[in-house]
């Protein structure tokens, strides 16, 4: 069988659920098989996973997916990689048994230790992110920490530390490869940004033994041969994966992935862009054997969490889809804006202390006006990254590739396009994530042959255009800020 007749497999290790699919060369999904994942929260503010449940869900998930597209592991091209980032596991290299639930990126545990460590500027200078609970070194340290011997284990390379990649790429290779790849490292916060390895300077810092980190490799690369017999051919951090499933192959393209929250991701080129504005500055991906693609990022804590919560909180709802036909019953929002600070605000504010509000209103205010405050929450919190990001890049968005849950409500579509003023492109694949890991691994085997091949995959299931005048929109912008400082002012 030639190899253009094969198929790729992904593997997408999300926070609440793992799916494997398998891809066609002209990126049609083929089959999905997936499991949820339970969440553990053992006390207020940790987040764990069973990281030996994720790796059995993988190996049962791996050929349930083949059974359903009816193939042989030998049609199969390419295994691609992706996955939650900043989630961490230690475990015992002889015996491959985790020595503590994995501690995932939501976990706020290490606030006390993030906050003593200090150095904020040195951490920002070499790794492009802020002091934060929300990166992988502060758990390792504090998992180092619990039992005095597992550093000393760790430091003669008996104890191993990975994020999910580094978990599954071992255990699929049966503890023959120990790797990592670029993206997923570049969120430890042990990792120079520029030269893309572990930085002696913070591993010091954190007091963290470099023996029980993985090797850092390309994104798009061999990482050794599964237990099927098929490559690995690419490991990639999720975000990043959407951004490149997506195609956002050059500067300044720009992906939102919308789910619980919304993941912006801006390609800003072959140098790491510095952020003054409150994003994140990351690796996209990096092809074996060529530089490295940067990306700035800003994450929305809460877009689709919101429309749960008015559903589940407020019961103004059924189901999440009725917030647009609810929505749609008013022209506008009467003059009530929402902002969901529920966890304090993101990028680019980053006010942990800010709460959730609703301002403007008025006995004319009804459920529809609360609905679309709700998606124009959703749209004003993309408009603030953007912004940003046009500010840090020099670049500017000339338009938003979209994809996740929340994009199958249309009115939001209309309504991201109207505040930015940029057209909105939805994804015909809703599963880009799974699709940038498959496009990564399928470059490595020379199942696609370059990014152009990637592009001619590249189809939009819906565009929108901004059809609102901008003085409404900068009207509007405005009052949405004063809003935010609100939210900002009642947490004094
Ligand atoms: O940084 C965390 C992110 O990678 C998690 O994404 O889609 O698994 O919740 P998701």
């Amino acid at each position: 069988m030639s190899l253009t007749e094969r198929y790729v497999l992904a593997i997408d290790q999300g926070t609440t659920s793992t799916r494997c699919i398998v891809f066609d060369r002209r990126a049609t999904v083929v089959a999905v098989a997936r499991s949820p994942l339970p969440q553990s929260y053992p006390r207020p503010g940790w987040v764990e996973h069973d990281a030996a449940r994720i790796w059995r869900d993988v190996r049962k998930l791996i050929p349930q997916a083949l059974r359903e597209a009816g193939l042989e592991p030998g049609q199969v091209a390419a295994i691609g990689i992706a996955n939650q980032r900043e989630t961490t596991v230690l475990w015992d290299r002889r015996t491959g048994v985790p020595v503590a639930p994995a501690i995932v990126w939501q976990d706020t545990r290490t606030a006390g230790l993030v906050a003593a460590l200090g150095h904020g500027d040195l951490l920002r200078e070499i790794t492009g992110l802020p002091p934060s609970t929300y990166f992988s070194a502060p758990r390792i340290r504090w998992l180092l920490d619990q039992d005095p011997s597992l550093r000393v284990r760790a430091a003669r390379g008996e104890i191993l530390c990975g994020t999910m990649d580094t978990w599954l790429i071992w255990n699929l290779t049966g503890g023959d490869v120990f790797a990592t790849d670029v993206t997923n490292a570049s969120r430890t916060q042990l990792m120079s940004l520029s030269a893309l390895d572990w930085d002696a300077r913070l591993l010091a810092l954190y007091d963290i033994p470099a023996a029980m980190l993985p090797e850092i490799r390309p994104s798009s690369a061999h990482f050794g041969t599964s237990f099927l017999g098929v490559p690995i051919g690419a490991a990639i951090g999720d975000q990043q994966a959407a951004l490149f499933g997506q195609a956002c192959f050059d500067p300044g393209d720009t992906k939102c992935t919308y789910g619980t929250g919304g993941f912006l991701l801006m390609n800003t080129g072959p140098r790491p862009a510095t952020s003054t504005h409150g994003l994140i500055s990351t690796v996209a991906y990096r092809i074996d054997g060529q530089p490295p693609a940067y990306a700035l990022e800003g994450s929305i804590a809460i877009a689709g969490s919101l429309v749960q919560w008015m559903r589940d909180g407020l019961g103004l709802i059924a189901t999440p889809s009725e917030i647009e036909t609810l929505a749609r019953t008013v022209d506008d929002n009467g003059g009530a804006y929402i902002v969901p600070a529920f966890s304090g605000l993101f990028a680019p504010y980053w006010r942990t202390e800010a709460r959730g509000i609703i301002v403007g209103l008025t006995s004319y205010i009804t459920k529809g006006h609360l609905a679309r405050a709700v998606l124009e929450a959703t749209a004003w919190q993309t408009r603030d990254v953007v912004d940003a990001m046009n500010a840090d890049s020099g670049l500017t968005l000339a338009t938003l590739s979209v994809d996740g849950g929340m994009t199958a409500d249309n009115l939001l579509m209309q309504l991201v396009a109207d505040v930015l003023g940029v057209p909105v492109e939805r994804s015909m694949v809703p599963e880009t994530v799974s699709l940038g890991a498959a496009y990564a691994a399928g470059l490595t085997t020379g199942y696609w042959t370059d990014l152009q091949d990637l592009r001619n995959n590249r189809h939009r299931a819906g565009v929108w255009h901004p059809a609102m005048p901008p003085a409404h929109r900068a009207a509007e912008h405005a009052r949405w800020k004063r809003a935010v400082e609100a939210a900002v002012f009642v947490s004094r």
